[in-house]
């Protein structure tokens, strides 16, 4: 064998070995997890303590830091570690499992005419103006605004031309809701959960900078096109290519 093969079989038994001591790690941090549910379900003590996981976060942030790992790695085997955690405390505790839903992030509304729409929220319902944005997509496109009042927040949208998913949906449907945003806890375990379920996705997770957005399509049951968004605490807006991956994704589709 040649001293670079041998380094390199060298090298490999060394990540067998280390594997088999993460594994067996895991399997430990697992059982400890056990436990706690266990005292939890005795003591009738919630499971989900928030402050605790942002806690432990961003110690694996810190401790990842100080040994040369990417906060993305470090914050990854965090998410993968409490995802399984949580799994098995609710198969402890029975539970069934639980939504990665929090809140409603944002309403899309679908208007014939923005601006007599801003000043509707704006004048009648004390909304304020927080961004303005135009997207094009390969055949069309459409104008928005954001408005706000404390914890709510409306899209309102319209369409460019009548060839716009936005003016296919005003023409169809009359002015009105387009889309509901829901933010989710795990972006990737609730897109899971939804294809197990057997959710109608539109789109996969569509990701820029601080902001993950996933659709589905338009149920025929609710008439609801929902949104996910998972988003960083410092973002509180939204991105030009994302909004025009969906737009592209709905003229592609043929969908409104
Ligand atoms: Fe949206």
């Amino acid at each position: 064998m040649s001293n670079t093969s041998s380094r390199l079989a060298d090298a490999r038994a060394r990540i067998d070995e280390l594997d088999e001591q993460i594994i067996a790690i895991l399997a430990e941090r697992m059982s400890v997890c056990a436990s706690i549910a266990e005292t939890k379900s005795d003591e009738g003590i919630p499971m989900m303590q928030p402050n605790r996981v942002d806690e432990v976060r961003e110690r694996y942030v810190a401790l990842g830091t100080e040994r040369g790992l990417s906060q993305e790695f470090a914050k990854a085997v965090h998410a993968c570690i409490t995802r399984e955690a949580c799994r098995l405390e609710d198969e402890i505790l029975g539970n069934t499992p639980k939504s990665q839903i929090i809140a409603i992030d944002h309403v899309a509304v679908a208007v014939p005419d923005l601006e007599a729409a801003v000043t509707e929220l704006v004048e009648k319902y004390g909304m304020t103006v927080i961004e303005r944005r135009s997207v094009d997509g390969k055949h069309s496109g459409m104008t928005s605004a954001t408005l706000r009042a404390n914890q709510a927040t409306f899209v309102v949208c319209q369409g460019t031309s009548p060839a716009s998913n936005v003016s296919q949906y005003v023409a169809n449907r009359g002015p009105g809701i387009q889309h509901v945003a829901l933010s989710v806890a795990d972006h990737e375990a609730h897109q899971a959960d939804l294809r197990k379920a057997g959710a109608e996705l539109l789109t996969g997770i569509i990701h820029a900078p601080g902001l993950d957005q996933s659709f589905t399509r338009r149920s025929s049951t609710t008439g609801l096109q929902l949104e996910f968004v998972s988003r960083s605490e410092e973002h509180t807006g939204f991105e030009d290519d994302s909004v025009r991956e969906l737009f592209e994704s709905m003229e592609r589709e043929n969908v409104w």
